[in-house]
């Protein structure tokens, strides 16, 4: 059985399982299920009386993209990337990440009631700020090649469009725009506010991993079984797309930031956008383009990509569910 294909009737039993990675990354993400309301969110509340404008401004920014972002995504898994494949422990892996996608999209909802904010005005902006109207672009060109009666999954090109629109959503919006989004939203903590949010960033940022997990194993398994998509100009297509991402992130930083806050601009986050796309290219086997350094070290500890690689080996403390079935010790939540 290929990985990639339209599914047939028979394509229904886990057993024997082919791709293991698929099923063991479904296990994780049980464990790692949480719940928005586990985390109080009201006690941020008295930061953010004290913050400033701008930094209001970039909190305020970041959930007008995350909110509909996190459905977005899930319109790509159920539309472009479930429909085309064939493995039973992939569909698995993807159910739980939409049921994670539904849950991040509540959580910021949960952020958006809690928070003094004007809910209509900030989600309005996603359809109204140019950067913001272009990054949703990005994604639904490649995305509505997806829902197109005459894309035939069984062709070179049918195969490129699955690898094209996975790369788009994967690798650009959830791997690369998304933690540069979650960097920001945890700056805030770095610098001791807004901590309990923080908490909630890194519950997701920590299903988002997972979920880049599955794209990039998923991308390299395709390329193993099709070989004749492994050309030098389908390669440097993939890159081209990458580049493109980052360029939309980067006219977003500026709306983001219009003059900087604390610590923090528009510069400094382009900086970690590009060294993120350049760990991206390079976890594809594709050269580097940026040449980057990390200007956020203090991130490394939640993202990573060393820490994704051993994610099964590495001694897992925070809260997981379920921690017994896994053999697992059974640790208890602590933020
Ligand atoms: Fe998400
Ligand atoms: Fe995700």
């Amino acid at each position: 059985m290929a990985l990639i294909g339209k599914a047939s009737p028979e394509d229904v039993s886990l057993h024997p399982i082919k791709y293991k990675w698929a099923y063991d990354l479904y296990n994780q993400a049980v464990r790692n299920t949480w719940f928005p309301h586990e985390i109080t969110l009201k006690d941020d509340l008295q930061d953010w009386a004290k913050m400033t404008d701008d930094e209001r401004h970039a909190v305020k920014f970041l959930m007008a993209f995350f909110n509909p972002a996190e459905l977005i995504v899930n319109r790509s898994l159920a539309l472009g990337v479930y429909p085309y494949l064939k493995s039973p422990e992939c569909h698995l892996y993807l159910a739980k990440q939409m049921w994670e996608e539904a849950n991040h999209c509540v959580a910021f909802e949960y952020v958006l009631e809690t928070f003094p904010f004007d809910r209509e005005k900030i989600f309005d902006l996603h359809l109204e700020i140019p950067s913001m109207l272009a990054k949703e672009a990005y994604i639904n060109k490649y995305l509505i090649r997806m829902t197109e009666e005459s894309l035939d999954i069984t062709t070179i090109d049918g195969k490129k469009d699955f690898i094209r629109n996975l790369v788009a959503t994967n690798i650009v919006m959830e791997g690369t725009w998304f933690y540069s989004g979650f960097m920001v939203a945890l700056s805030f903590r770095q610098r001791n506010q807004l901590r309990n949010f923080g908490s909630m960033i890194n519950w997701v940022l920590r299903d988002e991993s997972l979920h880049l997990q599955f794209g990039i194993n998923l991308i390299h398994n395709i390329l193993e079984e099709n070989a004749e998509l492994l050309t030098e100009e389908f390669a440097n297509e993939i890159r081209q797309i990458i580049i493109e991402g980052v360029n939309c992130e980067i006219a977003y930083n500026k709306d983001l930031f219009p003059t900087g806050i604390l610590g923090l601009n528009a510069d400094y986050v382009n900086q970690y956008v590009q060294y993120v796309a350049d760990r991206r290219l390079e976890e594809l086997g594709l050269p580097k383009y940026y040449n980057s350094t990390n200007p956020a070290k203090w991130m490394s500890g939640a993202t990573d990509v060393y820490e994704l690689v051993n994610f099964f080996e590495a001694q897992n403390t925070s809260y997981e569910v379920d921690g017994h079935a896994s053999g697992k010790v059974e640790t208890t939540k602590a933020e």
